[in-house]
């Protein structure tokens, strides 16, 4: 059994991480040892841990398993976790529940947990104190130990808890289970080293680790080969890639590369405001593969709550970085994250906020309340905000956020614009569903043999979250 240790997690060292970069091969004997049987799998959190489910459903099928839907019908359940705030938390714990049932009618089911809450100390206590019905237990830096894991539990029927704290190597050659057939994730970095005072990240993901350009350039390349239009670069702060390697290379020049393999869509995310570069907007502005779409994570519009928050940018700073993108880049579509209610924001930090809002006109936020996470130092920052002020702040932010969304979508009514195709579309079964340039979801009335193709669409009209249009 290894446990995780907060202490290890939160270690750094002004070192670059020694990563070694290894080869994922699944040993022959281990081919096919779970054939006949399913599994279930439930995702929560980030993009980076959808495509870890990814990763997870592809090595499971190499052992012999099969995807199913109903988790009833499973024989291995899996819930990969997210940490980001407690209503995170308090959905897993309360899946766990439905899981035990499950358990006590079929004791052979295996029960597991990954990714970042398996990644906390407390919550790996919690679940060997309280839910040992759970067989497997395994984090975001041993993915690839999964089919020894496996085998172990079948063999021996005995749980299995591997939770590595100190961040490992860089597994290369992993198999993936792609959702889409027409857009991928593909990893860039791995981890953060940025903490910010409030997130959970730094310690569920570890020290910032940057794959090596030929794997990436290597990756893109093949999935092009396969038909796939578009690639999205995956990062907790992909701005900061190559910062951790020896050679020269960074995020605009990775950009370029990837650009050049002439795959038709490029995305990244997320891109933290510190480490933008006047070279990245440069090579943004000039690819035509690269999409006019940022997400530019806000948090905080007041300068003292910024800095307690040691997001290392002011208002002025992001502000001076929001009109260069908007400027340099033709039609630019800027989204963003804000936080309201972190420990102690008064009236005028949050009017402040919402300043920046009138500013920005975002085409579209995340917005959050502060949760406070066991470990990271906001946790233990004095707040005496009542939870019905941050409620209200979070109402009054969303009405500006949603009047802006609308805004920005009202003036593409009547335009035409290009649309990847990528399903039916989920209000309408006679309509196709996909994302313009600028990341805005568009109901189409097309022929469905247009799903995987980039079409011409013009815009019939607009809501909050999505518009309507027709092919032409
Ligand atoms: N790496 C990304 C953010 C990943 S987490 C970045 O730096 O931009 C996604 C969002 O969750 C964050 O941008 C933040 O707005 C929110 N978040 C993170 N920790 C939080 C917490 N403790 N409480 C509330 N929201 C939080
Ligand atoms: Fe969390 Fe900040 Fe890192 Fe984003 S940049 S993952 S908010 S610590
Ligand atoms: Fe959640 Fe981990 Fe992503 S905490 S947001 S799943 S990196």
């Amino acid at each position: 059994m290894i446990v995780p240790n907060l202490k290890e997690a939160m270690k750094r060292s002004r070192e670059n991480a020694k990563v070694q970069t290894i080869n994922y091969i699944l040993e022959e004997n281990l081919k096919g040892i779970a054939l006949g049987k399913h599994y279930f799998i439930k995702t929560y959190g980030c993009q980076m841990n959808e495509h870890d489910s990814e990763n997870i459903k592809a090595i499971l099928e190499e052992l012999g398993f099969t995807e199913i839907d109903c988790m009833e019908e499973a024989d291995f359940i899996l819930l990969n976790t997210c940490a980001i705030r407690e209503n995170a938390h308090n959905k897993v714990f309360g899946f766990l529940g439905r899981i035990k049932n499950i358990k006590e009618k079929r004791p052979d089911v295996i029960a597991g947990i990954s990714g970042c809450m398996a990644q906390e100390e407390v919550v790996v206590n919690e679940i060997l104190e309280k839910y040992n019905y759970i067989d497997l237990v395994f984090g975001t830096h041993n993915i690839h130990r999964l089919p020894q894991l496996i085998q172990s539990i079948l063999n021996k029927r005995e749980s299995q808890i591997e939770v590595f704290s100190k961040e490992g190597d860089i597994i290369e050659n992993m198999p993936f289970k792609r959702d889409s057939k027409y857009k991928a994730w593909v990893n860039i970095m791995y981890g953060c080293d940025k903490f910010c005072t409030y997130c959970i990240v730094p310690y569920t993901r570890g020290k910032q680790r940057s794959r090596r350009k030929e794997a990436i350039l290597s990756e893109v390349k093949s999935l092009k080969e396969q038909g796939y239009k578009e690639v999205t670069l995956l990062g907790q702060n992909v701005n900061a890639y190559g910062k951790d390697l020896e050679e020269n290379y960074r995020m605009e020049d990775l950009l370029f590369d990837v650009s050049k393999t002439g795959i038709e869509r490029i995305r990244f995310v997320t891109s933290h405001p510190w480490d933008f570069t006047d070279k990245m907007i440069d090579v943004i502005s000039k690819c035509d593969n690269i999409m006019p779409y940022i997400h530019l994570p806000l948090q905080s519009g007041s300068n003292a709550i910024l800095k307690r928050m040691g997001r290392r940018y002011t208002k002025e700073d992001y502000l001076n970085l929001f009109h260069k993108l908007k400027e340099k880049i033709p039609n630019v579509a800027i989204t963003t994250d804000i936080i309201v209610g972190f420990p102690n924001e008064t009236e005028e930090d949050f009017e402040e906020t919402l300043q920046v809002v009138e500013m920005c006109k975002y085409d579209s936020a995340f917005t959050f309340i502060f949760s406070p996470r066991v470990g990271t130092p906001a946790a233990n920052m004095e707040d005496t905000i009542l939870k019905e002020v941050k409620e209200e702040r979070l109402q009054r932010l969303n009405e500006r956020i949603n009047y802006y969304s609308k805004c920005a979508n009202e003036a593409y009514k009547g335009k035409i614009v290009k649309v990847l195709i990528e399903g039916i579309s989920e209000k309408d079964e006679t309509k196709v569903m996909g994302y313009t340039e600028t990341m805005k979801l568009v109901n189409v009335k097309a022929d469905k043999e247009k799903i995987g193709s980039i079409i011409n669409v013009k815009i019939t009209d607009v809501k909050t979250w999505s518009m309507d249009g027709e092919e032409v």
